[in-house]
């Protein structure tokens, strides 16, 4: 049975469940991981079972979402803009957490599992740096060191992060092989992993590296998909929205956004940026410890991802999102730098927020698609808005 735009109907096929112990979404997911690290990946997977079937973790990470990430956030109407449209626009509003994104979620998270398994040191790795800044500041909130690895040519299109980690506490490593951006981040950070594993965790910001990674991050950010189906079902006469639509660098704010819709009508659609869009263009290959869709040239070398946005400078997406792909439960679109930087000035002066430029790649697609006729008059749309955009007025300033 398919719905009328030809997406297959939602979903039994792809409950966003549990991988089981292999970590696969269909051929995609697993663990490729040198030898040095299956314990440690095996110590993780088997310490967040533990913790994710314990109520009195999940108490206090429930907790302090509330009083210190400031949790539930709500969901706004954008009103000028959903009129001028013709459609209702809802936003998730992610960029009112403590330190600006949807990152927080899964970051305390991490490092309440990294305190219980009893070690003293996070690591990271970081593009926009709002991961980072998320992991200085919950490793400054439970008495964690930090250590952020970032890529040199993020560390200076993002400078503001940078000092703002350094502020919290946290050591930044810069990067300089390869684009010097967030793929070579990761990288580095994996190997640092490899010589310190006994004493420190990695804290990996998005749902991807090798299992139980993707699943543990997706279920960490779920909560953003169970508050918005919940605050949707109070909204909207129908209860739930025509499209669900977040924007994709790794995956992480649409993976947990669509788990709270993925047993819907909902359509589901993830916005890559062009210059990264995994899903768009890459193939089925293996990339910091996982099988996923990657760019790659003809040799099977991996590309250099490039878009405004460092989040989204990327050349894999979660295995999941490649699952949800073939299954033809998710769709993923792909906008350029300028329909993004013309989103984010749209919402701004029409709402008054300053969305981040990942998130505005999302906005982007809506309002293409609500221009084009795609969506159509009178549909409704609920679009997480997964940071704010503080940390991009240097490159929006360059942009123009
Ligand atoms: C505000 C914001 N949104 C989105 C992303 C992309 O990450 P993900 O696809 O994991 O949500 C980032 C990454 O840094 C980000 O900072």
């Amino acid at each position: 049975m398919t719905l009328p735009d030809g997406q297959a109907r939602p979903a039994r096929r792809h409950g966003m469940g549990d991988p089981g112990a292999t970590g696969r979404f269909g051929e995609y997911g697993g663990r490729y991981v040198p030898e040095s690290l299956v314990p440690a990946c095996a110590e993780v997977e088997a310490a967040f079972r533990d913790a994710w079937a314990d109520p009195e973790f999940r108490g206090r990470l429930k907790t302090l979402l509330t009083v210190y990430a400031g949790r539930p956030t709500p969901l706004t109407p954008a009103w000028r803009l959903s009129e001028e449209l013709g459609i209702t626009l809802l936003l998730k509003r992610e960029d009112l957490t403590h330190t600006g994104s949807h990152k927080i979620n899964n970051v305390i998270g991490q490092a309440l599992l990294a305190r219980r398994m009893g070690k003293r040191r996070l690591l990271a790795e970081t593009g926009a740096g709002q991961h980072g800044v998320a992991t200085a500041t919950a490793a400054a909130l439970l008495g964690l060191e930090a250590t952020v690895f970032m890529g040199a040519q993020d560390i200076e299109r993002q400078s503001l992060n940078v000092l703002r980690m350094e502020v919290l506490g946290a050591r930044v490593v810069p990067v300089t092989s390869g684009s010097r951006t967030l793929k070579d981040a990761c990288n580095e950070a994996m190997r640092h992993w490899v010589s310190s594993v006994a004493d420190s965790y990695y804290c990996i910001g998005s749902v991807m590296g090798p299992h139980p990674y993707p699943w543990m991050v997706r279920e960490f950010q779920r909560v953003i998909g169970e508050e918005a189906r919940g605050q949707c079902a109070a909204e909207l006469p129908g209860g739930v929205p025509d499209y669900v639509v977040a924007c994709i660098g790794g995956g992480s704010n649409a993976a947990g956004t669509f788990a709270g819709f993925v047993d819907t009508t909902a359509r589901l659609v993830g916005v890559e940026a062009e210059g990264g869009a995994a899903a768009t263009f890459g193939r089925a290959g293996v990339l910091h410890g996982f099988r996923s869709m990657v760019l790659q040239d003809d040799d099977g070398q991996v590309t250099e991802a490039h878009s405004i946005a460092a989040g989204l400078d990327y050349p894999g997406i979660g295995p999941e999102h490649a699952h949800l792909r073939d299954t033809a439960r998710a769709r993923y679109v792909v906008v350029d730098d300028e329909e993004v930087v013309e989103a984010l000035h749209r919402l701004a002066r029409t709402e008054g927020i300053l969305a981040a430029l990942e998130s505005a790649h999302a906005l982007a697609w809506v309002l293409r698609a609500a221009r084009s006729g795609e969506i159509k008059p009178g549909s409704t749309v609920m679009m997480t808005l997964s940071g704010r955009g503080d940390k991009d007025l240097p490159t929006l300033k360059e942009a123009r």
